[in-house]
């Protein structure tokens, strides 16, 4: 039986007690979160996916309102990091050096230099430390990544990616919004597509961004087109300036020499492949959606099974590289080289 602590309890820690609880021989043994009114504020919605709340016992769990403190007391082996992106570097190392496992939410961390020291913490204990780059496990996400990698369809001419919401606004203290604290809607929106642009493609040469602000200065929107050659046109949109009402879109379209492929939440079907010949039609994925599909991944390379070769720690720390990289761009209106 894995024992699995939880440390931060908003949205996504919320997330990952609901999907630890469908990993069979897991057990959630302690929650941790700074607020003292935890168990009365679960009840309440948070976050922009519907379904979220509402439904968690927290009756036959550890509360702690200090990570040291849970993990001398309750003793996980694993945790999964739900903490604000600013506590993510420290806490993760905290929790290596105790011997615990740590799977920990995107992004990796606020810079690359904090990425490293996750990595050499991760190496010098031992224990497995994992990114929750969950559009990688996204069903139609890694189906249409097998696609492109069979070669069935020819090379990828074109790939273009959107993820469009409101600003997050469920946060305690309002620290999404502070750039220092969550990196903006660059680090953390936008990674998203970042990161598998990265996963389909390697490390591109180099990036051309161009974004919108706030009167106030504040990153809100932007598109970044990555150099990978010049045939190949690979561009990705990420913004939180829309409007609550307009509610939360991901979506891709990969033209390839044979085939386009296709993923829109909100289009029906979602997922659709167009060959040059014969019908389109939708693959089958696997159940579940990304974040359950990470957190089994994550279980299964603690109990030292064999899982797909999806992420690597270089790689979650590449990301953040490149969207460094991406801010860089559009702050001197220039194009960026990486490699
Ligand atoms: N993978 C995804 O799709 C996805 C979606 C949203 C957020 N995230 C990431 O997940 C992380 C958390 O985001 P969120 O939306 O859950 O934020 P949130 O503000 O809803 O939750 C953070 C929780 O941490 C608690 N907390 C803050 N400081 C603490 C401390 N020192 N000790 C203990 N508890 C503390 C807060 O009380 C709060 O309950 C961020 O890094 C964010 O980028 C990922």
């Amino acid at each position: 039986m894995l024992k699995v602590g939880i440390v931060g309890f908003g949205f996504m820690g919320r997330m990952h007690f609901r999907h630890w609880k469908m990993v069979p021989d897991t057990k959630i043994v302690a929650v941790c979160d700074a607020n003292p009114n935890i168990k009365e504020d679960t009840k309440k919605a948070v976050g922009n996916i519907q379904g979220a709340e509402g439904d968690i016992d927290l009756d036959s769990v550890q509360l702690f309102r200090d990570l040291e403190e849970m993990l001398a007391k309750a003793k996980p082996d694993a945790i999964s990091l739900t903490l604000p992106t600013y506590l993510h570097a420290e806490c993760s190392e905290k929790a290596l050096a105790q011997g615990v496992h740590v799977l920990c939410e995107k992004p990796m961390a606020l810079t690359v230099a904090d990425c490293d020291r996750m990595i050499q913490a991760a190496r010098k204990s031992g224990k497995v430390l994992q990114i929750g780059h969950c559009v990688r496990f996204w069903p139609e996400y890694a189906k249409a990544k097998e696609i492109v990698d069979s070669g069935k369809y020819g090379r990828v001419v074109a790939g273009m990616f959107q993820r469009l919401g409101a600003a997050p606004a469920w946060s305690v203290d309002n620290w999404f919004l502070d750039e220092k604290r969550s990196g903006g809607v660059a680090l953390d929106l936008h990674i998203h597509d970042t990161d598998y642009v990265q996963y389909l493609f390697g490390m591109p040469r180099g990036v051309c961004s161009h974004g919108a602000k706030t009167s106030g200065g504040q990153l809100i929107h932007m598109v970044t087109t990555y150099d990978y050659g010049e045939d190949r046109l690979i561009i990705a949109e990420g913004g939180w300036g829309m409007t609550t009402g307009f509610g939360f879109e991901m979506s891709f379209n990969l033209v390839l020499e044979k085939a386009t492929i296709v993923y829109d939440l909100t289009r029906k079907p979602m997922f659709r492949v167009c060959p040059t010949t014969g019908e389109a039609f939708t693959p089958e994925v696997v159940s579940g959606d990304g974040y359950l599909r990470e957190i089994e991944h994550f279980a299964k390379t603690v109990r030292g099974q064999p899982v797909e070769d999806v992420l690597t720690l270089e790689q979650s720390r590449n990301s953040v590289r490149i969207v460094e990289a991406e801010k860089k761009s559009i702050n001197r209106r220039e194009k960026i080289m990486i490699r």
